[in-house]
């Protein structure tokens, strides 16, 4: 089939809102309800912010911006679109992990996501609240660590992000992420307002935006810097796919810029969410991975109307991640109608499968399988290690190479959509050259424990 012919058919988003309302429904997801709140607490509070947001606005604007103009250039999925500005090249192998990342991160992303709905029903039903708080951690670790159950709301929720994406870009991704991104404001809005009115609150605020720079160590950088490309989807093709559908006449600096805003002012308002009520009732921040499954609950428990807002909790978190979720299975799904031709139901059916499948020994090595470990993990840690600290850096590092050199610098200024010659056009392609790939690079070698090899034979360490 001639280019032509092939792109004839293909999808577009119907509107600029749409576009935008998708992109920001990929990048806010459990990122920013569950992680963010949780490392901010165990890595300090304000300063762990101010160093996420440095990485957001260095790192994370260029490189979405470049993988917005990478795909809206080419109009194609997160490998075709490498091979057809750099022909015969190995260049798209970057596209080649980013399926792969998506394959793995989808499938823990719907287990978390199935805990999430699981615990939306125990809250509707009153029997979260009926647990005595003392007894929240073992609840939670019995019902994560149970066989049948927590694959069978994973199945769910898969189920839904399929029947979503089946219907394609327009009625299917474009039309939910209309309906859901702005109830998801809503839900946020109340319970702000909620966090924040209660008695004791100001503390949590101090918490969040007075900074305490001692509590700042050299490893709190590096997962701020991990979480800023987790957190705006970035490293494996997800806003090249959605890039492909933009139309030609969106100013795609304004869309990587206003995403980038939301998903960060999304993180902080649920942080302003959660950390006054953890206050208010003297719950410890840092409790880690179980902060909103362990110890909100207790907090809920104590709170007025405290079921009506659990209930709106796990539902925010349910759907902010059902939006995200939608986003990565869009990744191989496009790339598999392109390759062998498939239909949009074939590709997302099948492919759909396929990642609940592999997330079941996710879902099962938090019990029945614990025993079973590679390289000291679990299967659950293991393969949210290999994804989310190793290929998704190494796909923006790659991205970022790619625009900032591969593809020529006339090629690099003219497709991200800034004013040509101008300065900040001149700071986007320095960025995606220079700072990025080496701020990205100290992150990966020091994830896979090579810096530290790296730093003693050089001497810089003992
Ligand atoms: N950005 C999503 C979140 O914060 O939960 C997760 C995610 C989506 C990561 C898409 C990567 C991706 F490509």
């Amino acid at each position: 089939m001639s280019k032509g012919l092939a792109q004839q058919g293909r999808e577009q988003w119907k509107s600029r809102t749409g576009f935008m309302l998708a992109a920001m429904g990929s990048a806010i997801g459990l990122g920013n309800i569950w992680k963010f709140p949780y490392i901010t607490g165990e890595y300090g509070g304000a300063a762990f912010i101010i160093v996420y947001l440095i990485c957001i606005a260095l790192i994370g604007i260029p490189i979405m911006l470049a993988e917005f103009a990478i795909g809206r250039n080419t109009q194609k999925d997160a490998v075709g679109s490498f091979q057809e500005l750099t022909p015969g090249k190995p260049w798209f192998i970057t596209g080649i992990f980013g399926v792969i990342s998506a394959f793995l991160i989808l499938s823990f992303y719907g287990v978390v996501a199935g805990w999430a709905l699981s615990y939306t029903t125990k809250a509707m039903s009153g029997d979260l609240l009926a647990i005595p708080p003392d007894k929240l951690g073992d609840h939670f670790g019995g019902f994560i660590g149970t066989s049948l159950g927590p694959i069978l709301w994973q199945l769910l929720f898969m189920a839904i992000v399929i029947v979503i994406v089946v219907k394609g870009i327009k009625e299917g991704i474009e039309k939910w992420n209309k309906i859901l991104m702005p109830a998801l404001g809503v839900l946020l809005l109340i319970l702000v307002v909620r966090g924040l009115t209660l008695p004791g609150s100001s503390e949590g605020v101090a918490f969040l935006f007075s900074p305490d720079f001692s509590a700042l160590t050299g490893e709190a950088i590096l997962v701020a810097l991990g979480h800023a490309f987790f957190s705006l989807s970035l490293g494996m093709g997800t806003m090249i796919t959605y890039g492909s559908y933009v139309p030609k006449n969106i100013n795609l600096p304004t869309a990587a810029t206003g995403v980038s805003l939301a998903d960060t002012g999304f993180a902080l308002v649920a942080g302003l969410a959660i950390f006054p009520a953890l206050f208010a009732f003297g719950m410890d921040p840092g409790a880690g991975p179980g902060l909103i499954f362990i110890t909100l609950p207790a907090v809920f428990d104590l709170m007025p109307f405290g079921q009506f807002f659990s209930v709106l909790f796990f539902l925010l978190i349910s759907v902010a991640a059902l939006t995200s979720a939608i986003s990565i299975l869009e990744v191989p799904v496009a790339y598999f109608m392109r390759k062998f031709e498939w239909t949009r139901k074939k590709a997302t059916w099948i492919l759909g499968t396929i990642i609940f499948l592999f997330g079941i020994p996710s879902s099962l090595s938090l019990g029945a399988w614990s025993g079973f470990t590679i390289f000291g993990k679990g299967f659950f840690d293991a393969v949210d290690f290999l994804a989310s600290y190793i290929l998704l850096p190494l796909g923006g590092l790659l991205t970022a190479l790619f625009v900032g050199w591969a593809i020529g610098k006339k090629k690099a200024e003219e497709i991200g959509g800034l004013a040509a010659g101008g300065f900040v056009n001149k700071l986007w392609i320095v960025t995606l050259r220079f700072i990025a790939p080496v701020l990205i690079l100290i992150v990966l070698l020091s994830s896979t424990g090579l810096l530290d090899v790296i730093l003693k034979a050089i001497g810089l360490k003992g």
